[in-house]
Formats: structure tokens, sequence, C-alpha cells
């Protein structure tokens, strides 16, 4: 077993100070989040367990801005898109999968599975475009339609409330990975009609990884109701909704994470989901901002500012410098960034600004991004400083 001081360590920068984790998840736990996780394993039949799991939902209905049901899944992100597609999906039914990025092409892999799946693509690092995907629905008639909220593999927001509407004026069902946009951006769920919405734990919500939630409309339980070959058994949606009477899960949870996840649901309802949807926004300007203003680019190309995502900024990566090169530089300065994914590996980096991140802690970024810069001798001595100005200026209004 390795020895706790050498992960120690690991886990520290060049400076003594804890890595931080500025990757569009897993994202930095509070301490109070991770406390949560050590006390006694509660038993998943009892009235403690039902009582933490109803307060989750609860809560959760509030980040969702929504009515509909909503269940918590011991699996990451992905677990809730196959049980979304696997619930919903017919082998003869077609589902038109919208796709600008990796997680877009993922949900295209999923549906291939079970159902007749049909991709419109976009180029990547540019939203999708709102007419095409009218032309589609309506070419298609497919029985669904995914699409991913915030593209976190290019760093772009996508139009869903405009293609909900197109959605429902065709009687589909519209699934929506918001798994890096809700408890971060403005996500509400019921007016933009996704009629199942999905949330990973160790993005926005700042919980550890592990677990996923998702939404399910009235109309997607009549499909799913209809859909007598379903063939999740582990994700099957309606063994969720039988069990949450008892507010208990068909098998075993991922109990440890439920408790962390509840901690950090109750650290968003002490911050008030309006003032975190606005640190978040915020925070992705002043990144923004300071990485044009030491002279790099942004990876989308977009008309409009709303189309920027507001979790993930993707950065074009500066000329004479790979991409390992500036997650080994940022991490030698004791943060964690991450590279492009496929199409965009080599090309971009991306600072992540999910979860509980703080302005402290995107100076530390931009600061350490300067510095980077300048011993590579891309930034000039007289340059240096205006990122942190920038993200100053931006972040003084919040
Ligand atoms: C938009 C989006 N969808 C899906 C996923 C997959 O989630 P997970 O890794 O939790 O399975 C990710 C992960 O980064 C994501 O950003």
């Amino acid at each position: 077993m390795e020895a706790k001081s050498a992960r120690n360590a690991r886990a520290r920068g060049r400076e003594g100070e804890e890595l931080l984790l500025m990757a569009p998840g897993p994202v930095k736990v509070l301490p109070r989040i991770l406390d949560a996780m050590s006390k006694p394993v509660i038993y998943h039949r009892g009235s403690e367990f039902a009582e933490l799991y109803e307060e989750i939902v609860n809560a959760l209905k509030e980040i969702f801005q929504t009515e509909n049901d909503i269940f918590v899944l011991s699996g990451s992100g992905t677990c809730a898109m196959e049980a979304a597609i696997g619930n919903l999906v017919q082998e003869s039914e077609k589902v038109l999968c919208i796709s600008n990025g990796k997680f877009g092409e993922r949900f295209f892999e999923i549906a291939s599975r079970y159902g007749e799946a049909v991709a419109l693509r976009f180029e990547w690092g540019r939203p999708v475009d709102v007419s095409a995907v009218r032309a589609a629905v309506e070419e298609h008639e497919p029985a669904v339609v995914t699409m991913v909220h915030n593209e976190t593999s290019t760093g772009v927001l996508n139009p869903a409330a405009e293609v909900g509407r197109i959605v429902k004026a065709n009687d589909a069902i519209f699934v929506l990975d918001c798994i890096t946009s809700i408890g971060g951006d403005d996500v509400p769920v019921d007016k933009i009609h996704a009629d199942i919405a999905i949330v990973g734990s160790q993005k926005c919500l700042g919980a550890p990884p592990g677990l996923s939630a998702l939404s399910v409309s009235e109309e997607a339980w009549e499909k799913i109701a209809a859909n007598k070959r379903r063939k999740p058994y582990y994700m099957d949606l309606l063994a969720f909704r039988k069990s949450f009477e008892k507010r208990q899960t068909p098998y075993t949870p991922a109990i440890p994470l439920f408790a962390a996840l509840h901690e950090a649901l109750r650290i968003i309802q002490e911050e008030g989901l309006r003032n975190r949807i606005r640190r978040h926004r915020t925070l992705a300007k002043a990144v923004r901002e300071a990485v044009k203003s030491i002279g790099l680019s942004l990876f989308p190309k977009v008309e409009s500012e709303s189309a920027y995502s507001n979790t993930v900024t993707a950065i074009n990566l500066p000329e004479g410098m790979t991409d390992a090169e500036m997650k080994a530089e940022m991490r030698k300065r004791g943060i964690i960034i991450v590279g492009g994914q496929d199409k965009v590996k080599g090309k971009i980096f991306r600072i992540a600004t999910m979860g509980n991140v703080t302005a402290e802690d995107v100076f530390r970024t931009i600061e350490a991004l300067e510095d980077v810069l300048f011993e590579r001798g891309i930034l000039r001595s007289k340059e240096r400083g205006a990122g942190i100005d920038a993200a100053e200026r931006i972040i003084s209004a919040l």
C-alpha cells in the first residue's frame, strides 16, 4: 500500500501548496463535504437514509427548477445518460443526437446501442444552429432528441430553450445533458422543456465524483412505461420510481457519496442559487477576459457572449507550447488544468470554474498562467499582470 506521506506529497505543488483542481470535473471538494463522508455509514432501508434522500431530491428540484421527479444514481454522468436513453428508446426508434463536441458524440454512441441513432453534427467550437435542428427534427421525426447544454469539450453553451421548443412542437422527448451546467448556470428545466435533464455530482454541485441525478417528466414517464422491452436492469427508472415511494433506491446506493452530496447541496442553499449562478458567470468571464488580455485567444467561435460556457473556458494553446507542457507547467505551480479531447487534442487547454471555486482560485490560476507564459518567452515582462488586472475588473463587480 502506498505510504500516506507519498500520496500527500503528490497532492501538493512545488511550493507545498495543495494542488488546486481547476479541471472540468472532478472539482475541488470543500472539507465540510469531505467530512460528511467520514460519518458512520447508515442503513439504506432505514429512516435516516429516507430522510437524507428526500432532502437531496427536494434540494435538487430547486436547482433543476423543476416539478418533475428526480432520482440519484450511484454512477457518474454517463450512467445517467445511458439510463435516459436505455429506458426511453426502443430498437426501431429514431434518436436525433445533436452534436458539437465530445459529449454530444457520447450520446450518439449510447443511442446507437439502443435504437436508430441519427447524428446532427456541427463544428466543434460553435453553438448548434437552431434552424438546422428544426429542419432535422422535421425531416427525421425522431422519438427522442439529445443535446448537451454545456459542451465541456469546447467551452460552448448551446441554446437549450430554443431547441426544447422545437422538440416539443414535434412531439418528441428532449434529453438534455446538463452535467456541467446545473448547479452553476441557470437551467430552468421545466421552462426549457427538458423531459430528462442530467447532472453529475463532481461538477458544478461541488461534490465528489460517483453520483449523477436525473429529472423525468410526465411525458418521459409515459414513453418509458410504453417501452415494454426496456433493457436496463440496474438503471431501470421504473424501479427507481417504485423505490422512491419509500425514499429508497432499488439497490444499495453509494451511501457516503449521498451524505457528501447532501452537504454540497446545503452549501448551495446557503449561497443561494442566484448568487451561485452569478458567481459562476463572473468567474468564467474573468478567466475569458484575463486570457485575452495576455494575448491568448478563446477557442469557441461565437457570435454572442451568451454562447460561451459559464463554467469552463477553452483556450487556444499558444504557439510553441504543447498541451502536455502547459499542464505540466501549471501543475508545477500547483494548478491542475486540462487539455483538449479527441478532435481538439493538442489544440486547446481548458480552465474550469465549477462548483465552490473562489475569486482567489481564479487569481491563483491566472497568476500561474502568466508565470508560465513569461518563462516561455510568450509574455513580455511589461505585459505581466494584465491578466490579473482584467480578472480583477470583472470580479470586483461580483
Ligand atoms: C457535458 C458532459 N457530459 C457527460 C460527461 C460524462 O460524465 P462522467 O465522466 O461523470 O461520466 C461529462 C464529463 O466531463 C461532461 O462534461
